[in-house]
């Protein structure tokens, strides 16, 4: 069992027949096809709000093209240290908006609070010339230590950054996750309150390599075209994009992914406790933190399972990670057998 990371799945069969209906004929390139143009009102319904889409292959460029539509090159974006685009996406930021500078600050797993966040959007105003004006607010949901904001949680973050006149991106890499795991409809965490553009996720979810921008101001949708052009992010056969995305949301398909994920990994924690394992965070959506003892983390890796070590967390952390794909009853099975043993 691998639960490494939700990037070693397989496509799932819904998208990969999605992708297979796009094999059957020519049509029209960079975005002119039928299913393209069908992208902007699927996901408006979806989310009760007028958007533009603008599907992209990689969470990166989804983020950093988003990004460069809510931030000047001489801006700052505020960001929890463990974020993705802080952590795992070398200078992207600075290389697509042309300079503007990410500002890491802590929280608990992972999460920015509004009440830290006032506190240092006050401390860096009237700073002038000489210092990096935060323009922008980024979050991920879920987090990257996989904790899940609450819709109170994202409005409050929402309202000071309504306070201070910042924009408000979410990393939606694992939104299906949160999604499935508030059982909210999908608006409560993002434009009513007050997100401006969301990457919203697809590859690690069931697809091929997908991820919609979502942007809640349509107007924006320009800006996020040329980035995405000359940046060399525009597919010529983009058909492929936007079957993915459309068969994702077709019949919630995106969230009966998600809470597979979920329920697998609470199975998952209840193993990982029986075995003795102390859960380091509660376990919310499909990335689990716990301390193993070296015995048990060998014992696990015998019995066939893969997982990362976390150093960052401590000696004998690791991370398990489930996905659209991870098989309950065999997790529920190996629990049996490892009881005890
Ligand atoms: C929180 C988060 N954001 C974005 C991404 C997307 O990254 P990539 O550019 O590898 O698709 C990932 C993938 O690991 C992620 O975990």
């Amino acid at each position: 069992m691998n639960f490494a990371s939700d990037n070693v799945t397989p496509v799932c069969p819904e998208i990969q027949a999605a992708i297979d209906a796009q094999c059957q004929g020519n049509a029209p390139a960079y975005g002119g096809d039928d299913v393209s143009a069908s992208l902007d009102r699927a996901f408006s319904d979806l989310f009760d709000h007028e958007v533009a889409v603008v599907p992209v292959s990689t969470g990166t460029a989804a983020n950093c093209i988003s990004l460069t539509t809510l931030v000047s090159p001489y801006g700052g974006i505020v960001c929890h240290h463990e974020a993705h685009i802080n952590e795992d996406e070398s200078t992207a930021v600075a290389h697509f908006t042309g300079g503007a500078k990410l500002l890491p600050i802590d929280g608990p797993a992972a999460k920015l609070e509004a009440a830290a966040l006032s506190t240092y959007l006050e401390s860096r105003a009237d700073r002038g010339v000489h210092s990096v004006t935060p323009e922008c607010v980024a979050v991920t949901q879920s987090t990257e230590l996989g904790a899940v904001y609450s819709p109170d949680e994202i409005g409050a973050i929402g309202a000071i950054c309504k306070q201070f006149n910042k924009r408000l991106f979410m990393d939606g890499a694992r939104f299906a996750n949160a999604v499935a795991a508030l059982n909210c409809p999908p608006a409560d965490i993002t434009w009513k309150a007050g997100v401006d553009a969301l990457s919203f996720g697809g590859t690690k979810n069931g697809a091929m390599a997908v991820e919609a921008i979502i942007l809640f101001d349509p107007a924006r949708r320009a800006e996020a075209e040329q980035a995405r052009k000359r940046s060399g992010h525009l597919l010529s056969k983009h058909r492929y994009l936007a079957g993915q995305l459309a068969a994702y949301i077709d019949n919630d398909l995106w969230l009966k992914n998600a809470r597979n994920a979920n329920s697998a990994a609470q199975a998952l924690a209840t193993l990982l406790t029986d075995q003795g394992g102390q859960m380091l965070l509660a376990p919310q959506a499909n990335e689990l933190f716990v301390a193993l003892p070296d015995t048990i983390a060998q014992k696990l890796r015998d019995a066939g399972m893969l997982f990362y070590s976390w150093p960052s967390l401590g000696t004998n952390a690791y991370r398990f990670v489930t996905a659209w794909n991870s098989d309950i009853n065999a997790i529920n099975a190996l629990k049996t057998r490892l009881h005890g043993l």
